[in-house]
């Protein structure tokens, strides 16, 4: 490329170089903190956050509680997933000073001292993961789905198979329920047979 080319080009993205930093210059300006308190795995934590932060990184940068992994930051892969109230979100989509008020918990929070939970106990005993990032993730919603099955939820299984009285927990219907943790390594079976047994059903059927 010739140094006028060049020099076309750099001059080209000069543009776009001070859009990006206007841009920044002017989410700083709109910048707003505020005083939280978090309840997280039974213990309150005040916070003075920027209004803009995730619950993710409020568990993470503030609060290093670092077992719920970012993944993809956009609600895609369920590696952040965190139970509010019980229920599992997605924590790099839910505001931090929207869960003022809830019971968070993360994967920290679900042993009692040294004794695992079920469904983590489940996962240690069918080797439920490989290199392990979307395992927190997996867990929490794994929690959340017995609680959900208990309360007869119904899911798109469920539905589509007619098995909508207090619906039996099949694989396919484990399968739809836990779609939204996506694991790389591929664990999906271990994955399947550990929720089977947390769930009471032993690991195949
Ligand atoms: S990090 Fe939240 S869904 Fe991927
Ligand atoms: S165990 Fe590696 S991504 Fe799931």
């Amino acid at each position: 490329m010739s140094a006028g080319a060049l020099g076309a080009g750099v001059a080209a993205g000069l543009p776009r170089v001070a859009a990006a930093q206007a841009s920044a210059e002017a989410a700083a300006s709109v910048s707003k903190r505020a005083d939280v308190a978090l309840r997280v795995n039974g213990q309150t934590t005040q916070l003075s956050l920027d209004t803009r932060t995730t619950l993710l990184d409020a568990l993470r940068e503030h609060m290093l509680l670092t077992g719920s992994k970012k993944g993809c930051d956009h609600g895609q892969c369920g590696a952040c997933t965190v139970l509010v109230d019980g229920r599992r979100v997605n924590s790099c989509l839910t505001l931090a000073l929207s869960a003022a008020g809830s019971e968070i918990t993360t994967v920290e929070g679900l042993a009692k001292g040294d004794d695992l939970s079920a469904v983590q106990q489940a996962f240690v005993d069918h080797d439920g993961f490989q290199c392990g990032y979307c395992t927190p993730g997996q867990i929490c919603s794994a929690t959340a789905l017995i609680e959900e099955a208990k309360a007869g939820q119904l899911s798109q299984v469920s539905w589509r198979s007619g098995n909508t009285q207090q619906p039996k927990i099949t694989g396919n219907e484990i399968r739809e329920r836990m779609s939204g943790n996506i694991c790389r390594c591929g664990a999906y079976p271990n994955i399947v047979a550990a929720v089977r047994t947390a769930l009471g059903q032993g690991a195949s059927s």
